[in-house]
């Protein structure tokens, strides 16, 4: 199967590193035009500045996908320069790590902030111009904690869950005008978001410990390996194709068999 894109234009938030990096530099390789926004907009414009080709076909932009405003602005910016986009990919995200009984409201607002009112507010802003152009491709990322739970990550896996029934619920709204929406779901991905929870669980636990730790830790993948990045860029490169548009509304663990949902 040859997945080419042709000159559309795929919109990655959350993309100056980790998954959405990958992702934004499999599209750009598979002949999207492509738009690297990030909440660090410097980040942004660097990781823009590392794919391939010119101006007319890759962009940096800074954007919070928190505020409804902001991702308005990105959406605008987008459209000016690269054109409408037809493929959007939600990889932005924060992690809390502490047990529910430790953390208080501060803290819930802040995940679900990110992790839900910004896949709310990305789709909401990008939805009106797919339907009308009977066109689009929208994913966004989970998280196995939100199909099995996870401990001391309560609110992150709450927000991911409502990210899944979110889409699960538009998918059914606008599928017959030709825009799927799906989610991926990552098992654990030695990106910089899950070095530094790895870090912060080392210094708590002692060297010892957790090299203990991540031995039982791999033993739990059937695949003996923790993902990596392109992984998943390959599933949303899929996802993000024509060849995919008979799959729609669902959730693709991505996971080395981690969880079989
Ligand atoms: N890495 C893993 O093990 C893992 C596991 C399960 C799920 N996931 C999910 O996969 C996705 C990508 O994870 P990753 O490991 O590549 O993360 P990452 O932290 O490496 O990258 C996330 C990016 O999002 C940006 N960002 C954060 N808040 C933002 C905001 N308000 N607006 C715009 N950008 C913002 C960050 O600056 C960063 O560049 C996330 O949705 C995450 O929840 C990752």
């Amino acid at each position: 199967m040859q997945i080419e894109f042709d000159g559309k234009v795929a919109l990655i938030v959350g993309a100056a590193q980790g998954i959405g990096f990958a992702t934004a530099n499999e599209l750009r390789n598979s002949g999207a035009k492509v738009a690297v926004a990030d909440i660090n907009g410097e980040a942004a414009h660097a990781a823009a500045d590392r794919l391939d080709g010119d101006d007319s076909q890759k962009l940096g932009v800074q954007a919070d996908i928190s505020s409804l405003e902001s991702v308005e602005a990105m959406i605008q910016t987008v459209t000016d320069r690269l054109g409408a986009p037809d493929i959007v990919v939600v990889s932005a995200a924060l992690l809390d790590d502490k047990l529910f009984l430790d953390s208080g409201p501060k803290d819930w607002k802040r995940i679900i902030d990110v992790c839900l009112y910004g896949p709310l507010n990305v789709m909401h802003a990008v939805l009106p111009g797919m339907v009308e152009r009977k066109f689009g491709r929208i994913i966004c990322m989970a998280s196995d904690s939100a199909r099995v739970g996870q401990a001391r990550l309560s609110y992150y896996a709450a927000a991911k869950g409502g990210v899944i029934a979110l889409i699960k619920s538009v998918a059914q709204e606008v599928g017959p005008d030709g825009v799927t929406l799906n989610v991926v779901s990552p098992g654990a991905t030695d990106t910089e978001l899950r070095q530094a929870r790895e870090k912060q669980t080392k210094e708590a636990i002692g060297e010892e410990r957790y090299a203990a730790r991540t031995k039982k830790v791999l033993r739990m993948y059937p695949a003996r390996r923790i993902g990596l990045p392109e992984d998943h860029a390959n599933m949303i490169t899929y996802l993000a194709s024509d060849q995919a548009s008979w799959v729609t509304g669902q959730v693709l663990s991505v996971n080395g068999g981690f969880v079989m949902p």
